[in-house]
């Protein structure tokens, strides 16, 4: 029959044409099926029965030429899921699509030419091809439903894309590769240089490749997922299985529900994904492979470990070094690592238990389903070339036993969903931590497990005792630290018993490490400010906000100021007042760890013209309010007294809901119960703030801070820094202009 059909290329278009015209009046409505009386020219399509796939002549992206394929008949945006002459392009509109008596589909040209068919091993009675509502195109008989019987179907020869219910991998019996193959480009759906394929060498896996190089790995099933996907989870789109018996291997998928249009595909270059459509919005990418630079296979050579996170991302695992360090410095890693302890099997060696890896390529394993993970142990000891086992199925207890003979290599590390594996160890390096080798099993295993608590109770006592001196000696060293520089200093010669201050000193003493953690090693970008003493960070410590106050290092008097700031606010406890949660003592260091402040300072919101609008007249009771609050407390009810000495706008904090705190008391002066005032030599504070008994005479009483609150109540209501105000009619400062208008008994400041 195909053979007559080209012998008469000539007359047979001519009859085609005719029997064109009397096929239309048959295939007027959409139909799925085409019979030996049918055929379709390119300005017809089938549709399959509930219209979700639709079948006929089409041309990809810019391109002229035609291609007979399947695509998606309920979205807008041409979707071709599948194509017949992928190779062969028809360069005008006279391409032919006919089912032959025998069973099989062919594509004819203008001339009458086969330019792409349908095989098959048998030929039926009746044939017909049929467009599934799975987007299959199936030749049958048209009276045999089996499924066995089948002539041929497009599954079997995918494209670019798994549809749900084709398989991806290969069949046992007959041989057939089900694999996916990128088109050239959008315009031409002609084979690419990139696959997706399962390969059966060892325990099976799928490769991305780029012609004949292996490119990327989705490492091994788990009965979950691919070790190489941990993205790759229950979802509410589709369902994936991976099957595995004796006639097939491969992964297929199920959408959960018929509303929902998704698919799986290799892209032009070379990229597996899984696309969604959404109305409106159109396809939308949901997973994406490879996902980074570590999925490039062996980019770390064997025994490397792959981690996005690192810098470079190339390391060795634990207890391997770089095989050529001076390449490792140079940032070339392919050559990978070898072990630090080299193997003796004679010896015999232990394993090694690493977690939350991709498992390595398979291509050189051997795995076994019943075995449990004890006896996969003993199979792998017992076979010198073994370098690792693991269990083969995590889902459930686990189950089934892999082993990898010959080097370890593309592992990739993983912060979820990563998997554990035991690799072969010198005995030294896997003592008291790993599983060694030899002996009698049941033994071994108590041996093990008695050796691995002692260890753990002495390296626990060790540290404990350890800890315990470094922290009694700590605390000695600051006690006389405290106790050396406190007694030169005003805050102990006010009569406070400077032993039982430090005692009192309740407060969490942080260690510059957990510093520099929260803070990002005090980076730029953590930065708030820098104040008189040094420079203010933001950090995050155990999932609180903090500010970090760090002391510039050579700063002495900073650091007099910093003593007296955390002994002073340790023992505070008011709602307008910031909150000291610790400090880090330690070398040079000296830091304050505050509650962190959102909103910043005051005076980022009085004196900036856009920002002051956010404070209302109630907004600014509010926090004139909650000042006096604070300073009520510092002055009376707190068990110290507390003279500030340097309120100002810059000083009081505002928190989320804009209540003020009142900060930096690197300045203050605690006062004896009833002890009221004293005299000082040296004068601190800010000027334009200050009283005039204290900045002349050095008089210092809680009235000092009073008067500094009345300027900054000036300043917030006026919006004007006292220092900053300039008016026409005098040279007068904002407190002197006051004065003039109201007439009142504020004292002017003349300290400009
Ligand atoms: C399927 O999806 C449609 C639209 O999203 C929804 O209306 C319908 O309830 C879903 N059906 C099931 C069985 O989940
Ligand atoms: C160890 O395993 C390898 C790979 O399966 C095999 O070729 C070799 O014969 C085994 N050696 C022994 C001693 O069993």
């Amino acid at each position: 029959m195909i053979r007559s059909m080209n012998t008469s290329t000539k007359a047979f278009p001519i009859l085609l044409r005719l029997s064109f015209l009397f096929t239309i009046s048959i295939i007027s409505e959409a139909i799925d099926t085409i019979t030996t009386t049918q055929f379709i020219t390119d300005n017809q399509t089938i549709v399959s029965s509930d219209g979700s796939f639709e079948m006929g002549f089409f041309s990809p992206g810019n391109s002229k030429n035609r291609y007979l394929g399947i695509w998606y008949n309920k979205i807008a945006t041409q979707t071709a899921v599948w194509v017949a002459n992928r190779e062969i392009p028809i360069t005008n509109r006279s391409g032919i699509l006919k089912i032959t008596n025998p069973g099989i589909l062919v594509l004819l040209n203008e001339t009458g030419n086969i330019i792409w068919s349908s095989n098959t091993s048998r030929t039926v009675q009746n044939p017909i091809a049929q467009l599934l509502e799975s987007g299959n195109l199936l030749v049958k008989d048209a009276n045999d439903d089996n499924p066995d019987n089948f002539l041929w179907q497009s599954f079997d020869y995918p494209c670019d894309t798994l549809l749900p219910g084709m398989k991806l991998g290969k069949n046992l019996v007959t041989g057939r590769d089900w694999y996916l193959s990128s088109w050239k480009s959008n315009n031409d759906p002609g084979r690419g240089v990139f696959t997706y394929w399962l390969d059966l060498r060892g325990y099976p896996q799928f490769w991305g490749s780029n012609g004949s190089v292996e490119w990327y790995r989705s490492g091994p099933w788990n009965g979950l997922r691919f070790s190489g996907n941990p993205s790759l989870k229950k979802n509410s789109i589709y369902k994936f299985n991976f099957v595995f018996n004796k006639q097939e291997v491969y992964y297929s998928y199920e959408l959960l529900n018929s509303s929902i249009v998704s698919r799986f595909s290799i892209n032009e270059n070379g990229f597996v994904q899984r696309w969604t459509w959404v109305d409106g919005k159109g396809w939308v990418l949901y997973l994406s492979g490879p996902t980074d630079t570590c999925d490039t296979y062996a980019l770390c050579g064997k025994y490397g470990s792959c981690n996005v996170g690192n810098s470079p991302v190339c390391g060795c695992l634990d207890k391997f070094v770089p095989s050529r360090p001076k390449e490792w410095a140079m940032g070339v890693s392919t050559n990978g690592c070898i072990r630090r302890t080299p193997l003796d099997c004679e010896k015999g060696d232990g394993f090694l238990k690493y977690s939350g890896i991709k498992l390595p390529d398979t291509q050189y394993s051997w795995f076994n389903e019943s075995m449990t993970l004890k006896e996969c142990q003993t199979a792998c000891s017992h076979n010198c070339t073994c370098m690792a086992y693991t269990t083969l199925n995590i889902s459930g207890e686990g189950s089934g036993c892999l082993l990898w003979f010959g080097d370890l290599i593309d592992i990739k590390e993983y912060t979820e969903n990563g998997q554990d594996i035991y690799i072969r160890m010198a005995s030294s390096e896997s003592e008291g931590l790993a599983i060694s080798n030899g002996g009698s099993k049941e033994k071994k295993g108590e041996t093990i497990g008695i050796s691995l608590a002692i260890s753990m109770v002495t390296l626990s006592l060790i540290f404990g005792l350890l800890f315990y001196v470094w922290r009694k000696k700590q605390q000695q060293q600051q006690q006389q630290q405290l106790k050396r520089e406190g007694r030169t200093r005003d805050i102990f010669k006010h009569g406070y018993n400077n032993e039982s201050q430090t005692k009192d000193l309740e407060l969490p003493l942080l260690d510059l490490a957990t510093i520099m953690n929260a803070t990002n090693d005090f980076s730029e970008s953590n930065k708030l400010g820098a104040g008189g003493f040094g420079t203010v960070y933001k950090g995050m410590l155990e999932g609180q906000e903090i500010a970090v106050k760090r002391l510039s290092r050579n700063s002495k008097q900073g650091v007099d100021e910093f003593k007296n700031e955390v002994i002073c606010i340790a023992k505070l406890q008011h709602r307008n007042l910031v909150k000291l949660l610790g400090c880090c003592i330690q070398g040079e260091e000296k830091m304050l760890i505050y509650e962190y402040m959102p909103n910043k300072s005051l005076d980022s919101f009085i004196f900036d013209p856009t920002r002051s609008t956010i404070l209302d007249w109630p907004k600014r009771f509010h926090i004139i309010n909650g000042i006096a609050r604070g300073l009520l407390y510092l002055h009376q009810d707190s068990r110290l007294r507390i003279i500030h000495r340097d309120l100002k706008a810059s000083n009081v904090l505002l928190d989320i809901d804009m209540n003020p705190k009142i900060s930096d008391f690197g300045m203050a002066r605690s006062f004896r119960g009833e002890e009221t005032e004293a005299n000082t030599s040296r004068v601190v504070g800010t000027y334009g703030y200050m009283s005039p008994e204290y900045a002349i005479d050095g008089h210092l009483s809680v009235k000092s801070d009073v008067f500094n609150f009345g300027v900054l109540v000036l300043e917030i209501v006026s919006g004007k820094r006292n220092r900053g105000f300039f008016h026409l009619g005098h040279n007068l400062n904002l407190l002197g202009h006051v004065k003039i208008k109201t007439g009142n008994a504020i004292l002017i400041s003349t300290l400009n």
